[in-house]
């Protein structure tokens, strides 16, 4: 097959046309840097702040509350570290060591923070479960909530397995909290919305979150780009020290071309979103039943109804999950076992372990993220093309047991 197909876009999408053309002129001949106060840079300025507006609008917040990074890795470090360092710069907290509220199948840009928050004994920490469904519960957040909680940070939707989590009413529970206790600081509330940008409604004035990330590349902007909201009044310093860009929270030189592309991409966002999803929709659930009906031992992971729009996560028995990915890329066909960002090593998925399932389940895996660009004539090839391999991957390995009994 001549055409390739990609079902992997909670890895990274293409960049939207659109928004190429916007980038372009900013890497040649408006190259300006935006702390600069010449022309250039006045011009270059210029398109950091329509960028911020256009984010702002998507988010129905201030502009002052869009802080550029390099993408959602490090807005996450920035909300939870620069929370912690805040935190610490009091002096009537300095020996009282806090307490943080995260999940267990978060990214791994929030888990290892949080772990390496631990080891240096800056925090502890406490890792919620999240059941068969991949869905954390209200009760379980609010059991676990201590004195010293100072943050509290759930993902939007799970990149793995693309559950939703309950961010509206984890946030209520906490704005409730925070109300009685007469506490209007902590604990502030923290989510990565990087795969959920795309699909949900993110109303900075309905969710409740003192913070919130996520990166370009996702939603069919440029790689290396991201933001972190930030509610104004919320206790966090920067992490990385130097120039005094983006209200001194995140020092460097603007990505100008990211930046413009961020706003672009968000803004197209706004303007294509309903009718995108629903087609997105309609393809996931027909891959989905074509699936579990026509392959047999064959299920999906994690709830269906509290799912992403775009994702389809499989486990079948006796299957390789990376002889799989490597037997559909032959075909043309890119999909992905466990998450993009920690492939390469065989570990199981920590996701998926999160879930409950056994490490061999885990193994068996296979995830399927569509886009805008996914046909109908594309999970169509796939399914057939899934079958086929899954057949023959199951009598190789039926007949390697059969010669090693
Ligand atoms: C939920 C989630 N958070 C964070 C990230 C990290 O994003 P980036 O690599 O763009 O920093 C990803 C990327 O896959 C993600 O899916």
């Amino acid at each position: 097959m001549a055409h390739k197909i990609y079902l992997d876009y909670a890895a990274t999408t293409p960049v939207d046309k659109k928004v190429l053309k916007a980038i372009l002129p900013y890497f040649s001949e408006k190259f300006g840097n935006a702390m600069s106060i010449h022309q250039f840079g006045q011009e270059a300025l210029k398109a950091v702040d329509k960028a911020r507006e256009q984010v702002a609008e998507f988010l129905k917040c201030s502009p002052t509350e869009i802080i550029f990074t390099s993408g959602a890795t490090e807005s996450n470090n920035l909300a939870i570290k620069g929370a912690l360092r805040s935190y610490y710069s009091r002096p009537e907290n300095k020996n009282k060591k806090p307490h943080i509220i995260t999940t267990k199948f978060e990214h791994h840009c929030v888990l290892d923070t949080c772990k390496i928050l631990e080891k240096e004994a800056s925090a502890e920490v406490t890792y919620l479960p999240v059941y068969k469904e991949g869905v954390v519960k209200i009760e379980d957040v609010k059991k676990a909530i201590k004195p010293n909680t100072i943050l509290i940070s759930v993902m939007h939707v799970n990149n793995e397995i693309g559950t939703v989590q309950p961010i509206i009413a984890i946030g209520k529970l906490l704005r409730e909290l925070r109300i009685r206790a007469k506490e209007l600081r902590y604990p502030l509330f923290h989510t990565d919305a990087t795969q959920g940008v795309n699909y949900f409604d993110c109303d900075m004035t309905k969710l409740n979150v003192d913070l919130l990330s996520f990166s370009a590349h996702k939603i069919y902007g440029p790689k290396g780009v991201g933001v972190l909201f930030v509610r104004k009044n919320t206790p966090i310093k920067r992490i990385q020290d130097g120039g005094d860009q983006e209200y001194k929270l995140r020092a460097g030189t603007h990505n100008v071309p990211g930046i413009v592309g961020l706003g672009e991409a968000i803004s197209q966002l706004t303007t294509n979103n309903k009718q995108q999803t629903t087609k997105i929709i309609n393809l996931r659930d027909y891959l989905i039943q074509r699936v579990i009906k026509e392959i047999p031992r064959s299920y999906l992971n994690g709830s269906l109804e509290k799912r992403s729009p775009n994702n389809a996560n499989f486990r079948f028995d006796n299957v390789e999950g990376e002889g799989l990915v490597l037997s559909l890329d032959m075909e043309g066909i890119a999909a992905s076992t466990g998450s993009a960002c920690s492939s390469g090593a065989l570990e199981p998925s920590h996701v998926l372990l999160a879930i409950g399932l056994k490490p061999e389940q885990a193994h068996g895996s296979l995830r399927l993220t569509l886009g805008k660009h996914t046909t109908k004539k594309e999970i169509d090839f796939t399914a057939n093309k899934l079958k086929e391999i899954i057949k023959r991957l199951r009598s190789i390995s039926g007949k390697v047991l059969e010669e090693f009994k």
